[in-house]
């Protein structure tokens, strides 16, 4: 019961930090706000937290799995994807490349966490989803 409860915790934060992502991405996309409010602020830090809670919640499930037989590959595809989206999602929200390479980064962060969650439900790696 404990478990499936923080299960679908780390699955409400994985939704809310999608929502959060795509919103003040689109925000600085659309809007090029010139200074930092304290509405976008107020999300900045909600976002943190909702990332802090979204790993610490993951790193528990992995303690529970790790100590199964169970195949840990996909979590560490996971992580790889994790990375990337993180390294995207700089790029789409800091000023410093072009407006088309920023929206470009903005896709292929939204892209990795559909590989993430996907590669949560398969539990498989991405070089094995293809046979
Ligand atoms: C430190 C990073 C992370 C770790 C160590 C981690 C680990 C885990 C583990 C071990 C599970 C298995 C739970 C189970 O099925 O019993 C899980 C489930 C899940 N994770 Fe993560 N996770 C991380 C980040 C993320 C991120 C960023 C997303 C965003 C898409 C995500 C989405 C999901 C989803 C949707 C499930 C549930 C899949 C299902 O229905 O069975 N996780 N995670």
């Amino acid at each position: 019961m404990g478990y499936l409860m923080f299960k679908h915790a780390h699955m409400a934060m994985a939704f809310a930090t999608l929502a959060l992502f795509v919103g003040r991405g689109l925000h600085r996309l659309v809007m090029e706000p010139k200074t930092v409010g304290p509405v976008q602020k107020s999300f900045n830090y909600m976002s943190y937290g909702v990332d802090i809670l979204l790993l610490v919640l993951g790193l528990y499930l992995l303690t529970v799995w790790a100590a199964t037989d169970a195949p840990l590959m996909w979590v560490g595809a996971k992580l790889i994807f994790l990375v990337l989206y993180i390294a995207v999602g700089v790029f789409a929200f800091r000023p410093v490349l072009p407006k088309p390479y920023r929206w470009l980064c903005f896709s292929l962060a939204v892209l990795l966490w559909v590989l993430m969650y996907k590669t949560a439900k398969l539990k498989v790696p991405f070089w094995q989803w293809f046979g």
